[in-house]
């Protein structure tokens, strides 16, 4: 694997260079904020009638519509959300870049899953942040970095890849490590690692735990804590001394405990359902029947009921978001 770091990357790449970051949300707010202290010129292009254009010039940043500022700028960072990269291309960016301009995303899917092509005479790169927009300003002003993942579709000017590491350098990537990888692999690990571990397989295991413990009579708040509070400590001590890491920090009881449930979980059916997953992006299945059936709104998507809102209902009421405001210290 080949990872980039601080003493791979031209500062002087971005020099003298404007990036235009469409979008001001999670990542569009974090990353044109990272770019901005480290000394890019940084303009927020958003679309005619957006509540956030107040919000960026409240924040210090000048501001345009899409159409009036793509085509001067050399960087474009697509931070919107996937479903409308095709459109805000075909109406705002194709046919009206500079010459050798950068179009810079911070995720791959719809690249891949709907083929996107772009003109021939730009340059396409990823520049993925492995992490939410507020983490990635967070660790940036403490000093450090979140990683990224990095990778050139599409190579006009002979510099991509200087480039695109200098954009990951300057949001404070490089700091920790840029991973390169290829569109296709990105956009389809991604939505098997959100689907099957972290936005799926984990929450959803600790809702139907947390269910069966209120089933049963538990305290709901003992419940809680147990099945959602607790994920914090044990993903801490995975990512800082990896799986086996772990188990060897935990007592003999939930070693021998967390071996035979785990098994018996984690068995070969629900390996079965991994594998129709993955096939199931792999085929370009899931994102159809998600840019097909997905409602125009996020409140309208987190509106459609499934078989774990009531459990999720109780458990957002017990939300504690630290330990502290647990112990009301
Ligand atoms: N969220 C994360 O943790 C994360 C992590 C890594 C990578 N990414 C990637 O980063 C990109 C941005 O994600 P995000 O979570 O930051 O998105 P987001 O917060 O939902 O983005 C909101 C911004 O997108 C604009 N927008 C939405 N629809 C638009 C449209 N049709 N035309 C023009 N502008 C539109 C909104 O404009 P208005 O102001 O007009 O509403 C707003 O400024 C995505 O590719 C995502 O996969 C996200």
């Amino acid at each position: 694997m080949k990872i980039y770091r601080e003493k791979d990357v031209d500062s002087f790449a971005l020099a003298g260079r404007e990036v235009a970051v469409i979008g001001y949300g999670n990542q569009g707010k974090a990353q044109a904020m990272n770019l901005r202290d480290s000394g890019v010129k940084v303009v927020i292009a958003l679309r005619e009638g957006s509540e956030r254009m107040k919000t960026a010039t409240r924040d210090g940043f000048r501001v345009g519509k899409i159409e009036d500022v793509v085509g001067r700028v050399h960087v474009i960072a697509m931070l919107i959300p996937d479903e409308f990269h095709m459109d805000v291309w075909n109406k705002y960016l194709k046919g009206r870049l500079r010459e050798k301009a950068m179009v810079v995303f911070a995720s791959t899917v719809a690249v891949h899953f709907e083929g996107m092509n772009f003109d021939s005479n730009i340059d396409v790169v990823l520049v993925g942040p492995m992490g939410p927009g507020d983490a990635l300003r967070s660790e940036y002003r403490a000093g450090r970095g979140l990683p990224a993942k990095v990778s050139v579709m599409q190579d006009a000017s002979g510099r991509a890849l200087d480039m695109c590491l200098a954009y990951a350098g300057a949001l404070g990537c490089a700091r920790v490590g840029c991973i390169e990888t290829t569109f296709k692999t990105e956009a389809e690990l991604d939505l098997f690692s959100e689907q099957v571990v972290l936005c799926g397989g984990i929450p959803y295991l600790a809702l139907r735990a947390f269910e069966v413990l209120i089933e049963k009579g538990y305290p709901p708040e003992q419940a809680y804590i147990e099945t959602v509070q607790e994920i914090r400590a044990i993903a801490d001590l995975m990512f800082r001394y990896g799986i086996d890491g772990m188990r060897r920090r935990i007592s003999t009881t939930a070693l021998y405990g967390g071996k035979v449930a785990g098994e018996s979980l984690i068995d070969d059916e629900v390996r079965d359902k991994m594998l129709s997953l993955l096939e199931s992006i792999r085929s370009g299945r899931f994102y159809k029947k998600f840019k097909g059936e997905r409602p125009v709104n996020r409140q309208e998507l987190e509106a459609i009921p499934d078989d774990m809102r009531e459990a999720r209902e109780k458990v957002s009421k017990l939300f504690i978001s630290d330990v502290d405001r647990l112990f009301g210290r």
